[in-house]
């Protein structure tokens, strides 16, 4: 995260609630991007409150992702929902070792979530949005 997260049209993936909910993470995340760039005492807090954030609305919007896909009989659920949880768990493990105080953590967190979801919607949510489309057009 070396620039301010901002969301962008070549992050749509064309179903109007994921590209919604994205633009959401992108805003949180960008939060946290003020905070880390703030860098004082009070900032610590911000930082851990919107990571805090940022990891709930993520658990949330793929609870939400994998519900269209499903409703959708995507064949593809199983592996994207395997990526959701690895992320999930990773996240959660950072999280909890930055709450025991590595001091690392509270920095390389929203770094790690935010790579990580940008590569994940183009390259998987994208692929989606595409079966999406096709099925619009039978
Ligand atoms: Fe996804």
């Amino acid at each position: 995260m070396d620039e301010r997260p901002q969301f962008d049209a070549k992050f749509l993936v064309g179903v109007d609630q994921i590209d919604r909910e994205h633009r959401q993470l992108f805003e949180i995340a960008a939060r946290t991007y003020d905070c880390v760039r703030a860098g004082d005492a009070t900032a610590q807090a911000g930082i851990r409150s919107s990571v805090a954030e940022l990891i709930e609305y993520t658990a949330t919007h793929f609870v939400s992702e994998e519900g269209l896909m499903e409703a959708s009989a995507y064949p593809e659920l199983a592996a994207h929902r395997l990526e959701h949880e690895h992320l999930l768990s990773r996240a959660y493990d950072m999280e909890m070792r930055a709450e025991i105080g590595d001091q690392s953590m509270p920095m390389e967190l929203p770094r790690f979530l935010y790579r990580w979801l940008t590569e994940h919607i183009e390259a998987s949510d994208k692929k989606f949005g595409a079966f999406m489309a096709a099925r619009r057009q039978d």
